[in-house]
């Protein structure tokens, strides 16, 4: 299969590599790109595990196709925190002991990032709509949407 060069940002690092035609991004971020932050759950778009975000847009990298990506801003978990001080979500979601096995966290706070930064100041409903594409298998739904609210609140917070 033909290999093609790509070229997009990556947690606001340039990156270029040559990757096979019909690479998904999932896979070029994993296996190409060395950042393991996108979990594979059903690599159908059904669970959210590789959720990423795509020019400010909540994606699904499992089903991007990694070519389509060229010239993109691409935010993963991975670059996340800065300089050891975790984003206020990933903090939010610690504090509040809001992981189980964690596998399906980094989708879930790619979605709730990617809702915070359009809705500094989300409602109950509005959490629940931003993961509602997120499963997280041990069904510890509440205290995430709780996390996400928390996230919010410090957010909003510090910014007054
Ligand atoms: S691995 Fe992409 S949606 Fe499940
Ligand atoms: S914490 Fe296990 S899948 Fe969500």
């Amino acid at each position: 299969m033909a290999r093609i060069p790509v070229q997009f940002r990556l947690n606001g690092d340039d990156r270029a590599e040559f990757i096979e035609s019909g690479t998904t991004l999932f896979h070029a971020l994993r296996d190409t790109m060395g950042d393991m932050s996108p979990k594979g759950g059903c690599h159908q778009g059904s669970c959210g595990a590789c959720s990423v975000i795509i020019d400010g847009e909540l994606r699904l990298s499992c089903l991007t196709l990694a070519e389509t990506c060229e010239g993109a801003e691409i935010e993963t978990t991975a670059g996340l925190g800065q300089d050891g001080v975790l984003h206020p979500v990933q903090r939010a979601i610690l504090d509040g002991f809001a992981t189980q096995c964690g596998f399906c966290t980094p989708g879930m706070v790619m979605a709730a990032k990617a809702l915070l930064d359009r809705t500094p100041n989300p409602s109950r409903e509005d959490v629940v709509e931003a993961i509602s594409g997120n499963i997280c298998r041990c069904t510890g739904y509440e205290p995430i949407i709780a996390a996400v609210l928390a996230a919010a609140r410090s957010n909003s917070q510090n910014a007054g």
